[in-house]
């Protein structure tokens, strides 16, 4: 079950009395010595895969299922990642060339590898408008829009409970200015189309992330990015269930990486959802290529919700625009200094924003209900600060996300406490350093996270067994 915790309306009596139980109590736990947070040890890290699990996100490669006989490219691949995109076998062509008969053979070769080695998947795509079998392409109006509703159904279905996250929606919007829609075939079946396909996939399968993906969205000033942002605004206002954005990040000299990237991945991230980089090449070489990969792992380590980066392709031989070479491996499979800037931005940044356990997979038990519900903007409070949390919730467990916002001054520093119900416990935290695990528990900053502006704000999370706080929680500034 999926909850937000209301804003307490009566919080500043609230926050009185908790502060002084929560106080006493926290003490008790600090003097135990229960911290949670573990800093991960980034710079041990050999592997892209193992350095970003550290910092808690993913690093990812599109791969080709006619590839997995190529011993150099899954050497590589085994090797180095710890996610993996279809790059062509779960599109609509490939997963139903004819309609009402879906193939996923090839699709499976790549799953169960992925699986066998521990590796997410990522879905990509659902719904788009290119790289349509033959049969849908032809097909508009009612009849188009009950056959992709049924594809995102039928595909969702089948990979329920093996998917991290699913590109549900591809490219819908158009390049240039004005930020409209996309024309096409499924466009042209309503400006619903988008969300029906969301709904889709949420009911067939409710554990994955559900993510909307599309180019040229890197720059925050591009008004295709801005049309992008507001719908993704506006279904979280309405409900409509998303819990992530897309950026395909091809950069090359006619979509160059944006200075204000890293503003972007913010501001995605502060509408509540995750933020993942899916698609990323760089064309280039050297010195100039490798900055700009260093660039773009660092934004996203500055930024908790960016919890992943996929690479499209393992080899420069293997991309899509080969002849930028834009990858992290020459032809032979050798590491570029692109790949050694990669890892050691990944290694060199502090245990940066650990979320140190991600809060995207949940255990085991996959979420009844995912994510639909941000931390909503907590209200101005003042001096001080405040706190509101969203709650994932399944049967057993939960994982909190809690943002908290300075009030009209800067502060040094914060303290969140929340009570946990009787029988729950916090097994890890990240962004915070935690005490105590049960009952009344309190989170403090850590290094990098105390100092807000005033009516700035950061996130931290936990995750913990048994149910989920639903109090209010006390933000208490320093
Ligand atoms: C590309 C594949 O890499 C190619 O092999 C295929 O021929 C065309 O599609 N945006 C996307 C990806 O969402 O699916 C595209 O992948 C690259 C651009």
């Amino acid at each position: 079950m999926t909850k937000t915790s209301a804003w307490d309306t009566g919080r500043r009596s609230t926050r009185l009395r908790l502060r002084t139980t929560v106080v006493s109590i926290a003490a008790g736990a600090l003097a135990v010595g229960t911290i949670l947070t573990v800093a991960p040890t980034a710079n041990a890290a050999t592997t892209l895969g193992a350095s970003a699990a550290a910092h808690g996100r993913y690093f990812g490669a599109a791969i080709a299922a006619h590839k997995l006989s190529d011993s150099t490219y899954v050497g590589i691949v085994n090797r180095e990642f710890n996610s993996i995109t279809p790059e062509n076998e779960m599109k609509i062509n490939a997963t139903e060339p004819s309609q009402g008969r879906f193939d996923y053979a090839a699709a499976d070769r790549i799953v169960n590898h992925a699986r066998a080695q521990g590796m997410k998947v990522r879905g990509h795509t659902l719904a788009w408008h290119s790289q349509q079998p033959a049969w849908m392409e032809g097909m508009s109006g009612s009849p188009l829009r009950q056959a992709m509703l049924n594809h995102v159904t039928q595909v969702a279905t089948y990979y329920r409970g093996k998917i991290d996250s699913w590109d549900v929606v591809n490219e819908a919007f158009a390049d240039g200015n004005g930020g409209a829609r996309r024309d096409s075939n499924l466009q042209r079946t309503g400006n619903d189309w988008i969300e029906a396909a969301f709904r889709a996939a949420r009911a067939a399968d409710p554990g994955a992330k559900l993510c909307y993906n599309d180019y040229n969205t890197d720059n925050w000033n591009w008004d295709k990015t801005q049309a992008v942002y507001r719908m993704v605004q506006d279904f979280k206002t309405r409900g409509v269930p998303i819990d992530c954005v897309g950026l395909q990040s091809h950069f090359n000299q006619g979509s160059p990486y944006p200075s204000n990237y890293r503003t972007t991945l913010q501001n995605f991230a502060a509408l509540g959802v995750d933020v993942q980089i899916t698609e990323l090449d760089i064309e280039g070489s050297g010195a100039t290529q490798a900055n700009t990969y260093r660039n773009v792992v660092n934004d996203c380590l500055a930024v908790p919700r960016c919890n992943g980066i996929t690479v499209w392709g393992v080899r420069d031989s293997d991309s899509w625009r080969a002849s930028g070479t834009p990858l992290l491996f020459d032809n032979n499979g050798n590491k570029k200094q692109a790949y050694d800037a990669t890892l050691s931005a990944l290694n060199l940044n502090p245990p940066s924003n650990p979320p140190s356990n991600p809060p995207s997979n949940p255990p085991s038990n996959p979420p009844s209900n995912p994510p639909s519900n941000p931390p909503s903007d907590p209200p101005p409070s003042g001096a001080g600060c405040s706190a509101t949390f969203s709650v994932n919730a399944w049967t057993g467990g939960f994982v909190a996300t809690v943002k908290v916002t300075a009030g009209t001054s800067a502060i040094n520093g914060w303290s969140v406490a929340m009570n946990l119900p009787a029988g729950s416990a916090v097994t890890n935290s990240w962004s915070a350093q935690a005490s105590g695990t049960s009952g009344a528990v309190r989170f403090g900053n850590v290094s990098y996270n105390g100092r807000l502006n005033a009516g700035a704000g950061t996130e931290f999370g936990f995750q913990g067994t048994g149910t989920a706080p639903s109090g209010a929680p006390v933000c208490t500034a320093s």
